[in-house]
């Protein structure tokens, strides 16, 4: 059976922290055998690199999201670079835009954006970015440093084939998690279908965006197998080479262990 890598979660949230070895223990039963705790500000990066301490199948990104942009202080950025050096730190992430929300100004956004992603370079991570209604903004910026001398990942992937084939050139892989399971997402089941086979990973976004039939619950890794097994039926493959395919772009990208 080969591995089933999580590549999102956000065990730190507080409503999967309260069960959390009842959570892992039913990730491990589904063989989802590593997991990536994404940092969303300086608190949840600091959280990320305490699990990834404390269990050793789970790895860290530290990063300032869009919406906490605008609490950025300039200690932090050097506070964030140092948990970025801790061992088991992967990434830097979660970055980007959000011109949906717009928590934070626009023009703050790109800044602190901008300053992860030339930080992640330094440092010789790859990123994960989250961008919502900012996509030209977003492979703009990129743009500026591509190829990513270390690659990354466009995370929980919304947008065209068109798009999806623009990440890749930049040096991305595509992300992909429970919105592929939806009913209505046609152009996400379309960039699935689509999509190498080596240039894919698998993540829940946990505690958010369960697949069906639990959309709308309250998401965990044990829900994985079903994002990789609606991959596998779009694209034609059989799971477990689907899995495989994965499993091996995400030890590459993040420098996980086999
Ligand atoms: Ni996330």
């Amino acid at each position: 059976m080969p591995e089933l890598i999580d590549t999102h979660v956000h065990l730190d949230d507080a409503r999967l922290i309260k069960d959390l070895d009842l959570i892992l223990a039913r990730a491990r039963e589904k063989g989802v055998t590593k997991m990536i705790n994404i940092g969303h500000d300086m608190e949840s990066s600091r959280s990320s690199v305490h699990l990834a301490r404390t269990y050793g199948n789970i790895w860290a990104a530290v990063g300032i999201h869009p919406h906490s942009a605008r609490d950025a202080r300039e200690a932090d950025f050097h506070l964030l670079e140092e948990l970025a050096r801790e061992d088991k730190v992967v990434a830097i992430g979660e970055i980007g835009l959000d011109y949906h929300y717009d928590f934070s100004p626009r023009p703050v956004q790109r800044e602190v954006f901008q300053r992860q992603l030339e930080m992640s370079i330094r440092l010789g991570l790859p990123v994960v970015i989250h961008q919502r209604e900012a996509v030209r903004d977003t492979l703009d910026i990129l743009q500026e440093y591509a190829p990513l001398p270390y690659g990354g990942v466009m995370h929980c992937f919304s947008g065209t084939v068109d798009i999806m084939e623009q990440c890749l050139e930049l040096g991305l892989v595509i992300g992909l998690g429970g919105t592929v399971t939806f009913k209505n997402a046609r152009e996400t089941k379309a960039v699935a279908a689509a999509v190498p086979l080596d240039k894919l990973v698998l993540e829940t976004d946990c505690p958010y965006l369960a697949p069906h039939p639990f959309r709308g619950k309250v998401n965990q890794p044990g829900y994985l197998p079903l994002v990789a097994a609606e991959i596998a039926r779009l694209k034609g493959v059989p799971l477990d080479r689907l899995i495989a395919a994965c499993a091996a772009t995400a030890r590459n990208l993040f420098q996980l262990p086999a």
